[in-house]
Protein backbone atom coordinates (compact mmCIF):
# COMPACT_ATOMS: atom_id res chain seq x y z
CA UNK A 1 0.00 0.00 0.00
CA UNK A 2 2.77 2.37 1.36
CA UNK A 3 4.44 1.54 -2.08
CA UNK A 4 1.22 2.35 -4.16
CA UNK A 5 1.03 5.31 -2.68
CA UNK A 6 5.17 6.24 -3.45
CA UNK A 7 4.27 5.30 -6.80
CA UNK A 8 1.33 7.27 -6.94
CA UNK A 9 3.26 10.50 -5.48
CA UNK A 10 5.84 10.07 -8.20
CA UNK A 11 3.78 9.86 -11.54
CA UNK A 12 2.46 12.63 -10.34
CA UNK A 13 5.59 14.68 -9.52
CA UNK A 14 7.00 12.97 -12.98
CA UNK A 15 3.70 14.25 -15.18
CA UNK A 16 3.86 17.69 -14.09
CA UNK A 17 7.60 17.83 -14.83
CA UNK A 18 7.63 16.22 -17.54
CA UNK A 19 4.43 18.49 -19.51
CA UNK A 20 6.50 19.70 -22.57
CA UNK A 21 5.08 23.56 -22.13
CA UNK A 22 6.58 23.43 -18.60
CA UNK A 23 9.62 21.35 -19.53
CA UNK A 24 11.49 24.77 -20.47
CA UNK A 25 10.39 27.33 -17.81
CA UNK A 26 13.20 28.59 -15.68
CA UNK A 27 13.63 25.96 -12.76
CA UNK A 28 15.67 26.55 -9.20
CA UNK A 29 17.12 23.54 -7.92
CA UNK A 30 18.40 24.52 -3.79
CA UNK A 31 21.90 22.23 -3.45
CA UNK A 32 21.20 21.12 0.12
CA UNK A 33 24.71 20.62 0.27
CA UNK A 34 24.67 24.10 1.67
CA UNK A 35 21.83 23.50 4.42
CA UNK A 36 22.34 23.25 7.87
CA UNK A 37 22.08 19.48 8.29
CA UNK A 38 21.40 19.22 11.64
CA UNK A 39 17.85 21.21 10.97
CA UNK A 40 17.63 19.59 7.82
CA UNK A 41 13.50 18.99 7.95
CA UNK A 42 13.23 23.09 8.91
CA UNK A 43 15.55 23.67 5.45
CA UNK A 44 13.49 21.27 3.46
CA UNK A 45 9.80 22.97 4.70
CA UNK A 46 12.04 26.62 3.72
CA UNK A 47 12.67 25.49 0.32
CA UNK A 48 9.10 24.66 -0.62
CA UNK A 49 8.36 27.76 1.24
CA UNK A 50 10.60 30.19 -1.24
CA UNK A 51 9.14 28.55 -4.02
CA UNK A 52 11.95 26.25 -5.04
CA UNK A 53 11.19 23.74 -7.47
CA UNK A 54 13.78 21.15 -6.99
CA UNK A 55 15.98 19.89 -4.62
CA UNK A 56 19.92 19.08 -5.61
CA UNK A 57 21.09 15.89 -3.76
CA UNK A 58 24.95 15.68 -4.00
CA UNK A 59 26.32 12.78 -3.74
CA UNK A 60 30.18 12.13 -3.53
CA UNK A 61 32.36 8.91 -3.17
CA UNK A 62 35.42 10.38 -1.98
CA UNK A 63 36.68 8.77 -5.04
CA UNK A 64 35.36 10.29 -8.71
CA UNK A 65 35.78 13.65 -6.40
CA UNK A 66 37.62 13.96 -3.04
CA UNK A 67 34.59 14.87 -1.24
CA UNK A 68 32.60 12.82 0.66
CA UNK A 69 29.02 13.59 1.15
CA UNK A 70 25.94 11.93 1.89
CA UNK A 71 23.94 9.20 0.69
CA UNK A 72 21.35 6.21 0.37
CA UNK A 73 20.04 6.79 3.78
CA UNK A 74 20.03 10.22 3.34
CA UNK A 75 17.81 10.56 1.04
CA UNK A 76 15.13 7.91 2.02
CA UNK A 77 14.56 10.20 4.60
CA UNK A 78 14.37 13.53 2.71
CA UNK A 79 11.92 11.43 0.48
CA UNK A 80 9.86 11.65 2.82
CA UNK A 81 9.98 14.75 4.12
CA UNK A 82 8.81 16.13 0.92
CA UNK A 83 6.77 15.70 -2.54
CA UNK A 84 9.28 18.12 -4.41
CA UNK A 85 11.45 16.82 -7.17
CA UNK A 86 14.79 15.25 -6.16
CA UNK A 87 17.86 15.89 -8.24
CA UNK A 88 20.25 13.86 -7.29
CA UNK A 89 23.58 14.47 -9.13
CA UNK A 90 25.99 11.03 -8.60
CA UNK A 91 29.66 12.08 -8.40
CA UNK A 92 30.82 9.00 -8.05
CA UNK A 93 33.24 6.45 -9.62
CA UNK A 94 30.51 3.43 -11.00
CA UNK A 95 26.61 4.89 -11.35
CA UNK A 96 25.98 2.01 -12.89
CA UNK A 97 26.29 -0.33 -9.58
CA UNK A 98 23.91 2.46 -7.50
CA UNK A 99 21.50 4.10 -9.92
CA UNK A 100 18.53 1.72 -9.23
CA UNK A 101 18.98 1.83 -5.58
CA UNK A 102 19.26 5.64 -5.49
CA UNK A 103 15.93 5.69 -8.10
CA UNK A 104 14.29 3.29 -5.47
CA UNK A 105 15.28 5.37 -2.84
CA UNK A 106 13.54 8.25 -4.24
CA UNK A 107 15.39 10.38 -6.68
CA UNK A 108 13.19 11.51 -9.54
CA UNK A 109 16.21 13.03 -11.54
CA UNK A 110 19.46 10.77 -11.12
CA UNK A 111 22.64 13.00 -12.87
CA UNK A 112 25.79 11.16 -13.57
CA UNK A 113 29.21 12.27 -14.80
CA UNK A 114 29.93 11.01 -18.39
CA UNK A 115 34.04 11.20 -16.96
CA UNK A 116 32.76 7.90 -14.69
CA UNK A 117 33.93 4.30 -15.62
CA UNK A 118 30.39 3.34 -16.32
CA UNK A 119 28.59 3.19 -19.84
CA UNK A 120 26.68 5.62 -19.94
CA UNK A 121 23.91 4.22 -22.58
CA UNK A 122 23.98 1.24 -19.79
CA UNK A 123 23.51 3.78 -16.74
CA UNK A 124 20.41 5.84 -18.89
CA UNK A 125 19.06 2.48 -19.36
CA UNK A 126 19.29 1.32 -15.68
CA UNK A 127 18.13 4.79 -14.45
CA UNK A 128 15.06 4.30 -16.93
CA UNK A 129 14.24 0.79 -15.64
CA UNK A 130 14.00 1.85 -12.05
CA UNK A 131 11.54 4.47 -13.21
CA UNK A 132 13.65 7.66 -12.71
CA UNK A 133 14.74 10.29 -15.07
CA UNK A 134 18.45 9.91 -16.65
CA UNK A 135 20.28 13.29 -17.04
CA UNK A 136 24.16 13.35 -18.10
CA UNK A 137 26.53 15.97 -16.50
CA UNK A 138 29.89 16.99 -17.76
CA UNK A 139 32.94 18.26 -15.99
CA UNK A 140 34.22 21.56 -16.95
CA UNK A 141 36.99 19.88 -19.15
CA UNK A 142 34.72 18.17 -20.96
CA UNK A 143 33.49 19.57 -24.41
CA UNK A 144 29.76 19.97 -25.57
CA UNK A 145 30.08 17.35 -28.23
CA UNK A 146 30.77 14.19 -26.26
CA UNK A 147 27.05 14.80 -24.79
CA UNK A 148 25.73 15.04 -28.23
CA UNK A 149 25.35 11.25 -29.06
CA UNK A 150 23.22 10.33 -25.78
CA UNK A 151 20.87 13.48 -26.27
CA UNK A 152 18.44 11.44 -28.17
CA UNK A 153 18.03 9.24 -24.59
CA UNK A 154 18.18 11.89 -22.15
CA UNK A 155 16.10 14.45 -20.18
CA UNK A 156 18.59 16.73 -18.88
CA UNK A 157 22.23 17.31 -19.52
CA UNK A 158 24.36 19.11 -16.55
CA UNK A 159 27.08 21.22 -17.17
CA UNK A 160 29.26 21.92 -14.22
CA UNK A 161 29.90 25.38 -13.99
CA UNK A 162 32.59 24.84 -11.37
CA UNK A 163 35.30 21.98 -11.23
CA UNK A 164 33.29 19.36 -8.77
CA UNK A 165 33.59 18.61 -5.47
CA UNK A 166 32.82 22.15 -3.00
CA UNK A 167 29.85 24.62 -3.24
CA UNK A 168 30.92 27.64 -2.64
CA UNK A 169 33.13 27.69 -5.70
CA UNK A 170 33.69 31.18 -8.57
CA UNK A 171 31.60 30.68 -11.57
CA UNK A 172 32.91 29.60 -14.79
CA UNK A 173 32.63 31.97 -17.03
CA UNK A 174 34.09 29.99 -20.47
CA UNK A 175 31.27 27.11 -19.86
CA UNK A 176 28.90 29.11 -21.85
CA UNK A 177 29.96 28.31 -24.94
CA UNK A 178 29.43 24.57 -23.67
CA UNK A 179 25.56 25.59 -22.80
CA UNK A 180 25.40 27.56 -26.25
CA UNK A 181 26.43 24.83 -28.09
CA UNK A 182 24.34 22.07 -26.53
CA UNK A 183 21.74 24.44 -26.89
CA UNK A 184 21.69 24.69 -30.17
CA UNK A 185 22.12 20.59 -30.84
CA UNK A 186 19.49 20.01 -28.34
CA UNK A 187 16.91 22.60 -31.00
CA UNK A 188 18.40 21.34 -34.31
CA UNK A 189 17.51 17.75 -33.17
CA UNK A 190 13.82 18.67 -32.20
CA UNK A 191 14.08 17.55 -28.82
CA UNK A 192 13.45 19.17 -25.81
CA UNK A 193 16.02 18.04 -23.02
CA UNK A 194 16.64 20.92 -19.74
CA UNK A 195 19.83 21.96 -19.40
CA UNK A 196 21.06 22.60 -15.93
CA UNK A 197 24.00 24.38 -14.60
CA UNK A 198 25.39 23.57 -11.44
CA UNK A 199 28.14 25.71 -9.86
CA UNK A 200 28.62 29.37 -8.55
CA UNK A 201 25.02 30.31 -9.79
CA UNK A 202 24.05 33.70 -8.01
CA UNK A 203 21.71 36.52 -8.68
CA UNK A 204 24.61 37.65 -11.04
CA UNK A 205 25.54 35.20 -13.07
CA UNK A 206 21.83 33.59 -13.31
CA UNK A 207 21.27 35.96 -16.53
CA UNK A 208 24.02 34.89 -18.06
CA UNK A 209 23.62 31.25 -18.04
CA UNK A 210 19.73 31.62 -19.49
CA UNK A 211 21.02 33.81 -22.10
CA UNK A 212 23.15 30.72 -22.99
CA UNK A 213 20.58 28.32 -23.26
CA UNK A 214 20.30 26.78 -19.60
CA UNK A 215 16.95 26.63 -17.66
CA UNK A 216 17.59 24.86 -14.49
CA UNK A 217 19.49 26.53 -11.92
CA UNK A 218 21.40 24.88 -9.40
CA UNK A 219 22.19 27.27 -6.39
CA UNK A 220 23.61 25.83 -2.88
CA UNK A 221 25.42 29.24 -1.29
CA UNK A 222 23.55 31.73 -2.57
CA UNK A 223 20.07 30.45 -2.02
CA UNK A 224 21.10 29.22 1.77
CA UNK A 225 23.15 32.54 2.21
CA UNK A 226 20.41 34.26 1.55
CA UNK A 227 18.49 36.66 4.20
CA UNK A 228 15.14 36.09 2.20
CA UNK A 229 15.53 32.55 0.37
CA UNK A 230 12.18 33.61 -1.28
CA UNK A 231 13.50 36.28 -3.41
CA UNK A 232 16.55 34.90 -4.00
CA UNK A 233 15.00 31.96 -5.67
CA UNK A 234 12.50 34.71 -7.60
CA UNK A 235 16.13 36.19 -8.32
CA UNK A 236 17.46 33.45 -9.85
CA UNK A 237 14.32 32.38 -12.25
CA UNK A 238 13.50 35.58 -13.37
CA UNK A 239 12.53 35.51 -17.18
CA UNK A 240 15.14 38.22 -17.83
CA UNK A 241 17.18 37.44 -20.68
CA UNK A 242 20.54 39.83 -21.06
C1 LIG B 1 29.53 21.01 -6.53
C2 LIG B 1 28.09 20.61 -6.41
C3 LIG B 1 27.10 21.72 -6.40
C4 LIG B 1 27.24 22.70 -5.25
C5 LIG B 1 26.87 24.06 -5.78
O1 LIG B 1 30.29 19.87 -6.82
O2 LIG B 1 27.72 19.75 -7.50
O3 LIG B 1 25.76 21.24 -6.49
O4 LIG B 1 26.44 22.40 -4.16
O5 LIG B 1 27.12 24.98 -4.80
P1 LIG B 1 27.26 26.55 -5.06
O6 LIG B 1 25.96 27.02 -5.58
O7 LIG B 1 27.59 27.07 -3.71
O8 LIG B 1 28.38 26.73 -6.07
ZN1 LIG C 1 25.57 19.27 -7.89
Amino acid sequence: MYEKLQNTDRQRRMTVYSGRSDKLKNKAAASVLSADMLELGSEIKRMEQSGVDMLHFDVMDGIFVNNITFGLPVLELVRKATVMTIDVHLMITDPLKYAERFAKAGADIISFHLESESEPMAVIEAIRQAGARPALAVKPATPAEAVYEYLPYIDMVLVMTVEPGFGGQSFMYDMMDKVRLIRERIRAAGLSADIEVDGGINDKTAGIVKEAGANVLVSGSYLFGAKDMKKAVNKIKDDFRC
